[in-house]
């Protein structure tokens, strides 16, 4: 089979053994980027996330007036702006990162000046209305094209709400809390399943009051922020997809130091619990208030179990979905995803890609609007994948080929760069063939 950049042949494994060090979390090195170009004075991050995303983020703060200075491949310094950027002369380019759309224009939106924000392809068909809504409800404007892309901002004065959101969105809150931030009075945010709570931690880490209950989060602006020095830990979704190859085979022993454990994120560890695979973390430590550890897994000697994926869990974890479903064909029992619709307006429609990606590798799959049924004792054979331009879905049925009978061609390797551009490598690293 040929293969150029473009694409990567994934050979079965025998084992997965090894120890790694991940880059930075990409949802902390966002938002690390975007509150120490807009605080005042000087922030310097380690382990800063390597994908595209964050380099998104970074370009479009550059461009609203902060001064950013790379320091080697992971760390990275930030001047900020003091709490008032400067309107670009161009269309602010987000790549294609939800992230940084979705949150810049909360923290763009009380701003003075006009704003635009676009994307590629992918994430002009993503749904931006959830952040248009509640950003008008202060008393912002703002304009779409049919709910998507481009997102043309006219900063305003803009009041205080209290919002409930719709659909659970980390992005949605965070949007809602940087406007916030500089808007007169008390913000509060409600949310039926709590979201990865790293905004509020990076928020307080910055120098801001936060308050929180059980299912709310407020915070009373105009509050200024400060630049901080921080080591970003590593990524736990990248994790995931080395959690979820190890898991998969018999004997298999992976260590993977200075990972991020935060508790809104850490959900992938019950689950692959649940499901027979043996899981523990030492050296526990809060940097920043994100608690940051060692991670050891193996597999069960007998192999996966099987376990149901809905409800909050589906919300928490959302990311971590497609590769569960692509190792599920080779559980004992299977795994069943529900309550995750939002997988359909991700980087791709993740529910559709991971089916017709099972199908191609020879699996048998039952698609729902909301979800996947995936039978467990099935054996993939490898096959040709289209990644769909999806990041996770490159990353994800490069795990599923490791345990496939043949070799796997995965076309748009290159997308996995979005998130985790070493992933490739790393693979091999660990995978024994
Ligand atoms: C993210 C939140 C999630 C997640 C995305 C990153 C974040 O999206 O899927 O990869 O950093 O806040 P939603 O907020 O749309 O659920």
């Amino acid at each position: 089979m040929p293969t150029d950049s473009h694409e990567r042949l994934i050979r079965p494994a025998r084992n997965v053994y090894g120890s790694l060090r991940l880059p930075g979390d990409k949802s902390i090195s966002h938002r690390y980027a975007m509150l120490g170009a807009f605080a005042e004075g000087k922030s310097r991050f380690t382990n800063f996330s390597t994908g595209a995303d964050c380099a998104s983020t970074l370009a479009c703060m550059e461009a609203l007036g902060a001064k950013v200075n790379r320091l080697g491949s992971d760390a990275v310094e930030v001047t900020g702006v003091a709490g008032r950027v400067t309107p670009a002369d161009h269309p602010l380019d987000c790549g294609n990162s939800g992230s940084t759309m979705r949150m810049i224009s909360g923290l763009l939106a009380p701003q003075t000046g006009n704003f635009s924000l676009t994307g590629d392809a992918s994430l002009s068909r993503r749904p931006m209305e959830r952040i248009r809504k509640p950003l008008e409800a202060m008393g912002a404007h703002i304009a779409l094209t049919e709910g998507h892309a481009p997102v043309a901002i006219e900063g305003a004065r803009l009041r205080a709400i209290d919002y409930t959101t719709p659909v659970p969105s980390a992005q949605v809150k965070t949007c809602v809390l940087l406007a916030g931030l500089q808007t007169a009075g008390p913000t509060t945010v409600r949310e039926s399943v709590r979201t990865r709570d790293h905004s509020e931690l990076a928020l307080r880490a910055f120098g801001a009051t936060i308050t929180r209950t059980v299912d709310s989060v407020s915070i009373a602006g105009p509050q200024a922020l400060h630049g901080i020095e921080a080591a970003v830990p590593g990524d736990i979704s990248s994790a995931a997809f080395f959690m979820c190859a190890a898991a998969l085979f018999p004997g298999s022993g992976l260590v993977i130091d200075a990972l991020g454990m935060n508790p809104t994120r850490a959900t992938l560890l019950d689950v692959l619990t649940a499901l027979g695979a043996h899981i523990s973390v030492l050296n526990l430590e809060e940097k920043h208030a994100e608690l940051v550890g060692t991670l050891r897994i193996a597999a069960p000697a007998d192999g996966l179990g099987s376990t149901q994926v809905s409800g909050a869990l589906a919300a928490q974890l959302i990311d971590e979905l497609p590769v569960l479903a692509a190792i599920a064909p080779s559980t004992r029992g299977g795994i069943r995803i529900r309550d995750a619709k939002e997988l359909r307006v991700k980087e791709s429609d993740r529910i559709l890609q991971v089916a017709r990606n099972l199908r191609a590798m020879g699996a048998e799959v039952t698609e729902f609007e909301d979800g996947l049924d995936v039978p467990g004792g099935q054996t993939l054979h490898g096959a040709a994948i289209d990644a769909g331009g999806d990041h996770r879905i490159a990353m994800a049925f490069s795990v599923a080929a490791l345990r496939a009978e043949g070799e796997t061609l995965i076309q748009g390797a290159e997308s996995a760069a979005i998130s985790f551009p070493e992933f490739f490598d790393l693979l091999d690293l660990v995978a024994e063939r």
